[in-house]
């Protein structure tokens, strides 16, 4: 088969889907897929091809199929243990980045680090320290292995813990970053079937009201975030927002909400 009746073949599959599923197999620029439309593709990339174009038509996310993702201009690995990063969570690294001011000397953590996205980031662009932490130990190997690719693995740390039941006492951060599972389980039901039967129930699901591990967070921070720090939160909807604002008032912490470009309530930023 050519390189061009497998771009124009299968159907039910976008053309983006087919010509970044061919580049991935045949490993090929998208330059190379179109000035070489009449190449053969051997025996062996076809039968691979067949498979990934079915596993996409099965459903499959492409990020699972090539292993990898573009966010914040940085290729991240992923696999079907972690989330796959997504566009909405780039507002709490601005909104974060805004508020270290330039400085090198802050001590971050992204908590429910899923594929290091956050906390990398941040690192990079901060040069601050940070500490990555996840209650999945896959996930724990897909971060630390994505800081390395990066180049910031020296700035950082990873505990494999649920929320900060594996930290010492008076382990305390200048900002916490935390992008928890907030999926309520009516919304659970309506997910998309790539998102529902492929990213990891554990990466998504907050429990009933989406809130369960926010609720454990924010009863857990005495004494984890420095006196004048920040604690950035993703999150899902305006009554989320207004629930968790009151649990950071009760705290003693300021707070603000942030919508992301569709108006939707997306991040709440608490202030020591
Ligand atoms: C919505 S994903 C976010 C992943 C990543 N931060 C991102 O923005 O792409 C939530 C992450 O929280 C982790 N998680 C769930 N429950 C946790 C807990 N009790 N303690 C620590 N991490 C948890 C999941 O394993 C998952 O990686």
């Amino acid at each position: 088969m050519k390189i061009r009746q497998a771009i124009a073949g299968q159907t039910g599959l976008s053309r983006t889907d087919r010509v970044a599923i061919l580049r991935y197999v045949c490993n090929l620029t998208t330059e190379q897929v179109y000035t070489n439309l009449d190449a053969e593709i051997s025996d062996r990339d076809l039968e691979a091809l067949e498979r990934a174009l079915n596993e996409r038509m099965s459903g499959k996310p492409l990020a699972y199929i090539t292993g990898k993702r573009e966010f914040f201009s940085e290729t991240f690995a992923v696999n079907e243990s972690v989330l796959i990063p997504r566009p909405e969570t780039e507002i709490l690294i601005e909104e974060a980045l805004r508020r270290v001011h330039g400085r090198k000397d802050r001590l971050i953590l992204d908590m429910g680090c899923g594929s290091g996205a956050i906390g990398a980031i941040m690192a990079k662009e901060t040069g601050s320290r940070v500490v990555c932490v996840d209650i999945s130990y896959e996930a724990i190997r897909v971060a630390r292995k994505n800081a390395e690719s990066i180049g910031v693995g020296h700035l950082m740390e990873f505990i494999c813990s649920d929320l900060f039941e594996s930290f010492k006492p008076h382990v305390c951060f200048d900002m916490i970053l935390a992008n928890l599972p907030y999926v309520t389980h009516e919304e659970w039901k309506g997910l998309m079937r790539d998102v529902r039967d492929f990213e990891p129930r554990l990466a998504l699901d907050g429990g009933e009201d989406g809130l369960d591990l926010y609720r454990r967070l924010i009863v857990s921070l005495p004494g984890r975030l420095t006196p004048a720090g920040d604690i950035l939160l993703e999150i899902g909807s305006a009554w989320q927002a207004r629930q968790l604002k009151a649990m950071l008032e009760e705290a003693g912490l300021d707070n603000r909400v942030i919508n992301d470009y569709a108006n939707k309530e997306r991040v709440l930023v608490g202030h020591g």
